[in-house]
């Protein structure tokens, strides 16, 4: 494996970009938004910076990194001769779907086609090419260059050798690649959900409040987050649709997500990304807004 390229520069693209190209690979960066790209390729300057600050990695280390990945608007030009494709672009079935579709036209036979998706099946992805055995689900944690798990989804046709290449390649890039099986929410977020789900319930029946609720978590079971601000990072909007996916997919009602959950994500209370969430985020985002203007 040579050349991979990358569908999405968002949050989770920019991050999987990231670590190809800082493991010497070289890497093809594709998003319909020349915006995302932009600020795709900042994320990654800022990151490399401050690893080099901290002495992780040295100033010519940040240099190669950057130099190995170039960037594309146009789906064609950049997915021509990859080894891989990793798509990470937003989490929406009709836009994956045609995703793989055009991917499956254009790319060379033998191209291995990954996805980061956190909840939908990469059995139905797989199902509209005519590769399904080279499909596989490639599930990054967030943010990419820190965390050290994969999770490799096998479809239901995904072959032993396309499985074995993955788990090899994850390795290379210093991750600790686990395999599991495609069934909704997967392992990670099919026991973090519920978690995340029923500290939800534990608020909305007015067991305790969200600080002591995250307390309890963070103090008593030694989870750097609590649960509440965890769903805040992650985004209420992706906890709910995840939650969905798995109740959709088992029908049954112990994945039914909380009231308060559905309330909050129709309201516009998002989280971090929207500002508020089940903590307020606005007074630091104008702290951060006012010293960037002193740097
Ligand atoms: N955010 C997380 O914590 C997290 C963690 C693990 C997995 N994921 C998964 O990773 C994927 C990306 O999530 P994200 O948080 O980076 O999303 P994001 O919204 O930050 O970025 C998505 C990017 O995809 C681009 N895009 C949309 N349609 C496209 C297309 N047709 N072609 C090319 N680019 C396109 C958008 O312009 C945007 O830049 C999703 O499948 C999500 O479920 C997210």
């Amino acid at each position: 494996m040579n050349t991979i390229a990358v569908i999405g520069a968002g949050t989770m693209g920019n991050g999987i970009a990231h670590v190809f190209a800082q493991s010497g690979f070289q890497v093809k960066l594709v998003d319909i938004s020349q915006a995302s790209l932009d600020k795709g390729m900042g994320t990654i300057s800022k990151n490399l910076d401050r690893m080099v600050s901290k002495e992780i990695i040295g100033e010519t280390d940040k240099e190669n990194t950057l130099s190995n990945i170039s960037v594309y608007t146009n789906l064609k030009d950049g997915i021509q001769t990859t080894d891989l494709v990793v798509e990470a672009a937003t989490e929406n079935l009709e836009i994956k779907l045609q995703i793989f579709k055009d991917l499956d036209e254009i790319c060379d036979a033998n191209t291995i086609l990954a996805t980061n998706t956190s909840s939908i099946s990469i059995t139905q992805i797989a199902a509209v090419t005519k590769r399904p055995e080279k499909v596989i689900g490639m599930h990054f944690m967030n943010p990419v260059p820190i965390m050290k798990l994969v999770e490799i989804i096998r479809g239901y046709s995904t072959s032993d050798e396309i499985t074995q290449t993955i788990m090899e390649l994850s390795k290379q890039l210093g991750k600790t690649p686990t395999e599991v099986n495609d069934y909704p929410g997967f392992v990670a977020n099919r026991i973090l959900m519920p978690m995340i789900n029923e500290a939800i319930e534990t608020l909305f029946n007015q067991v305790a409040g969200v600080q002591e609720i995250d307390t309890v978590m963070k103090l008593g079971m030694a989870h750097p987050m609590g649960p509440l601000q965890l769903a805040d990072f992650i985004g209420l909007d992706v906890c709910l649709s995840i939650l969905n996916v798995m109740y959709d997919g088992f029908k049954n009602p112990k994945y039914a997500p909380c009231p308060l959950l559905v309330n909050m994500v129709m309201a516009g209370k998002l989280g971090v990304k929207s500002d508020e969430g089940f903590y307020d985020y606005s007074e630091s985002r104008k702290a951060e807004k006012v010293a960037a203007q002193f740097n």
